[in-house]
């Protein structure tokens, strides 16, 4: 067992009854600090923050507030105040879709790509229907990957903003940032990067990547279900309207109004998740002295299992961008995901299979059950892949 698999106590369990856990891209497990802080919290600290006058109010929302500015930190943001708290990716994609809703004009344009998680795409539906606004798809190519040629083709004078996925939560594809970012400024687009795949893949300095927003989810780095993060410039401050108002987000209520906070307290209205948060900031402690994107294998270990899975006759893979990460699809021809995916689970390797939350993907590429999709983190190892491709052989027994 490696240092970093002994910090995860669900590893040790699976290891003793000869299951594997692989589908990290849904939520990750959780370390032995995740266990701890929240046990503490439960047993001896429970307290709301910025709200008591006492003691423990005040600890917390010290800790809370850590909590903020390592994430700015781990996230290389300019202030502290540009990190909001939120459920998760999925609220702080709906958060931007009701706070942005002034800056859209009636037949303005929000570019997304065929990619996208459902998560990605049905607020800004939701949106376009509320403004009478058009949405517009970057396409993908049979490989998983985005076809940036056709960029001239989907947008115009009147697209406002492009939101896409980091990485691809269904075929693991890495979206060059790098390239798309720089398109979309050069017409004054702003960008949303949907980074709930992206969190384990890579170390991001958003100021380097130059996006407007950001939104990630703390359960898919290793943090509890619950709490996310929405990154924001702060000079997009003004365009933002509070999407939830309530307690906590004011300075001044009347019976007629009330006068908002300062950022980022006027965009977390109500009771954050304070178990959650503090535990995020003790994961970033923790991936921080781990120094975890340094000794990270999950690249290796992907490309020991596609090699694997290659040669087993009727498999094909779904995804083939080089530039993949952590994710690997696949299907076995002639057969139904949900069958193949049921048998590698009934050989206690958990994976997923279905349409992974992106429909308009799976039908792009023809997939009408979708794929089987395993998800890698860093404390998966190669008998992970032993035992993910031994259970396929012994489903393709059954189905072929
Ligand atoms: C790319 C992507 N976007 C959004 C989401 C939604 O995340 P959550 O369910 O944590 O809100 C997911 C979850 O799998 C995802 O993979």
């Amino acid at each position: 067992m490696s240092e970093f698999q002994k910090y995860f106590p669900q590893i040790q369990y699976l290891r003793k009854k000869n299951r594997s856990y692989l589908d990290n891209a849904a939520t990750t497990l959780k370390p032995l600090c995740v266990i701890e802080i929240l046990n503490q919290f439960y047993r001896e600290k429970t307290a709301n923050v910025h709200r008591g006058d006492h003691y423990l109010s005040d600890e917390l929302t010290l800790m809370y507030e850590n909590t903020r500015s390592q994430i700015q930190h781990w996230i290389q943001a300019k202030n502290t105040e540009e990190i909001i708290f939120t459920k998760s990716t999925t609220e702080g994609i709906n958060f931007l879709s009701f706070a942005l809703e002034d800056f859209f004009q009636e037949n303005d344009e929000i570019l997304l790509t065929e990619m996208e998680h459902h998560s990605n795409i049905l607020p800004w539906q939701a949106l376009a229907k509320r403004k009478k606004l058009k949405l517009q798809f970057l396409p993908v190519d049979k490989n998983g990957e985005l076809v940036i040629s056709e960029w001239n083709k989907v947008i115009n004078k009147k697209t406002k903003l492009f939101a896409f996925t980091y990485y691809s939560n269904a075929l693991g594809t890495r979206n060059p940032i790098e390239e798309l970012i720089p398109l979309a400024k050069a017409e004054n687009i702003l960008t949303v990067i949907d980074a709930a795949q992206a969190m384990t893949a890579e170390q991001i300095n958003v100021q380097k990547t130059d996006c407007d927003f950001l939104v990630f989810s703390g359960h898919k780095l290793f943090a509890p279900t619950g709490v996310g993060v929405l990154y924001s410039k702060k000079t997009h401050f003004e365009k933002l309207k509070p999407w939830q108002l309530g307690g906590g987000m004011v300075t001044d209520v009347s019976l007629s109004g009330y006068e908002r906070a300062e950022p980022p307290q006027c965009f977390e209205a109500g009771t954050p998740p304070v178990e959650g948060v503090l535990a995020l900031g003790s994961v970033l402690d923790f991936l921080n002295k781990q120094n975890f994107f340094e000794t990270t294998k999950s690249k290796t270990l992907l490309s020991y299992a596609e090699e694997e899975l290659k040669k087993i006759s009727g498999l094909e893979i779904i995804g083939t961008s080089p530039t993949k990460k952590n994710i690997l699809s696949f299907i076995l021809k002639s057969s139904h995901c949900r069958d193949l995916g049921q048998l590698i689970s009934q050989a206690g390797v958990a994976i997923r299979s279905g349409h992974h939350c992106c429909l308009p993907l799976m039908k792009k590429l023809n997939l009408s059950s979708g794929t089987v999709r395993a998800s890698f983190a860093a404390y998966n190892d190669e008998k992970d892949v032993e035992f993910l491709i031994s259970a396929v052989k012994k489903a393709k027994e059954i189905l072929l």
